[in-house]
């Protein structure tokens, strides 16, 4: 087969089915064709998608390949990435988001970040975050059938988060629902249709008004909190204006919500199919760091990053012109049988090897180290709180989008063993 004959790539427009388990569909294309052209059929750049682990890995790891489809197409003049002019909240909170910048504003940004998500720190976040799964769980626990995502998977890593930055953890509801909303202008679920842009553009003024809110309360009363260390942070040499603090929260909201929640819910997913590897992490916790890293690999929470090519380059043999975009899809990569041995097994004893769940290169996964202490802790959680967790009856409902690719809900009717 050619790659001529493979039918029209496209993040958008799956079925249930193949969003359930996109692994054939990527087999097909890593196959035949490791890079694979799409034209784009509006005037626009051509998209180059790429499924190899090695080509995945060079796209990521090279400053040929940016952020900014304006600096990619050289025309400086154009409006950076998709969304509308009128929806300034959103253009404002999303314009001062880390994983859309380039370096040195990138560098600078980061390296401030980089000491608040430390292992250190993290390290001494665990009892607490302990406590908060354990609270979540406490209250599953009760229930004879439970919507897994509704009931830990989302509110779990909503309330590390708002901890973590100081605000409320009753306002987790409202900071969830805004969340979401937002979410629709920045994946594959937000460019069906306007009415994405508009409901993000509320959330985006709702989010605006509740986070200037909390800056001007810290102003005159700093305090132990991400917050108040955003407001003394800097950006290319000058405070990080009240915009850049509110997207900088917005961000960690965002970045760190359903990305979670998704790895939580598909890991409990994969452990109800193997009950072996269930067992065998009840009964020895210690395996539960490499358990999480094997879910990460088996299953990636977030499929596909996007870059644009700020020169004219190589990717396996395809020319890709300046200006194209490329779409990176991790979870192909990390079941490339070029780098993973058996790579549609679930093996929670596979050497450490490196996945590609977190992303490479200079916009690695700020949250790495905390994202594991959550997956680790409310695994265990679960696992050891909820004896019915691997029986019982289950109703999986897939999200829409295959960028933040997990379900939407996860109803279990839990047993009282195994
Ligand atoms: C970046 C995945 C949790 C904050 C990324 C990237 C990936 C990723 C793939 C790279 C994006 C790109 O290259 O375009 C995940 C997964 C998570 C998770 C799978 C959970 C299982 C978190 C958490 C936080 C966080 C808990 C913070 C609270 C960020 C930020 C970036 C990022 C700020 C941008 C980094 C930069 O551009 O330098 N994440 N993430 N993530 N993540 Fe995460």
């Amino acid at each position: 087969m050619s790659s001529a004959t493979l039918p029209r790539f496209d993040l958008k427009g799956w079925d249930k089915t193949d969003i359930a388990n996109p692994y054939p569909v990527y087999q097909r294309y890593r196959e035949v064709a490791p890079v694979h052209r799409e034209a784009s059929g509006t005037g626009g750049p051509d998209t180059f998608f790429v499924f190899s682990y090695e080509e995945v890995v060079r796209v990521l790891s090279n400053r040929l390949f940016g952020r900014d489809s304006a600096v990619a197409s050289g025309d400086a003049t154009a409006v950076s990435g998709p969304i509308p002019a009128e929806q300034q909240a959103l253009r404002s909170i999303i314009g001062n988001w880390l994983v859309f910048m380039d370096p040195p504003r990138h560098t600078e940004l980061r390296s401030q970040l980089n000491a608040e998500f430390s292992p250190s720190v993290v390290a001494g976040l665990r009892p607490r975050i302990r406590q908060l799964a354990d609270e979540l769980v406490a209250r599953l626990g009760q229930r004879r059938q439970a919507d897994l995502v509704e009931g830990f998977a989302a509110p779990f890593p909503i309330l590390v988060i708002s901890e973590l930055l100081g605000i409320p953890a009753e306002d987790q509801e409202w900071l969830r629902a805004n969340a979401v909303a937002l979410q629709e202008a920045s994946t594959t679920r937000a460019r069906q249709g306007a009415n994405g842009y508009a409901r993000a553009e509320a959330a985006a003024q709702e989010f605006t008004r509740y986070f200037r809110r909390e800056v001007d309360q810290r102003r005159g009363d700093a305090r132990e909190d991400l917050l108040t260390l955003l407001i003394r942070a800097r950006d290319g040499g000058a405070p990080l204006s009240v915009d850049g603090i509110v997207g900088t929260c917005v961000h960690l909201l965002t970045a760190g919500h359903e990305t979670t929640t998704n790895l939580l819910a598909k890991a409990v997913l994969a452990l109800r199919a193997h009950p072996l590897v269930l067992d065998e992490l009840r009964g020895a916790p210690e395996l539960m760091p490499a358990a999480a890293e094997e879910f990460l690999r088996y299953d990636a929470p977030v499929q596909a990053v996007t870059r644009w090519a700020y020169q004219d380059s190589l990717l396996g043999d395809c020319e890709v012109p300046r200006g194209s975009r490329v779409v990176a899809l991790l979870g192909s990569a990390n079941r490339d049988p070029a780098r993973f041995p058996q790579p549609d097994v679930l093996d929670i004893h596979r050497p450490a090897d490196r996945q590609l769940g977190f992303g490479l290169g200079i916009h690695y996964c700020l949250g790495a180290t905390l994202a594991r202490a959550e997956a680790e802790i409310g695994l265990s959680a679960l696992l050891h709180g909820i004896p019915g967790l691997g029986g019982g009856d289950q109703q999986v409902e897939y999200a829409d989008d295959m960028v933040f690719h997990g379900p939407a809900r996860l109803v279990l009717t839990l047993s009282d063993r195994t």
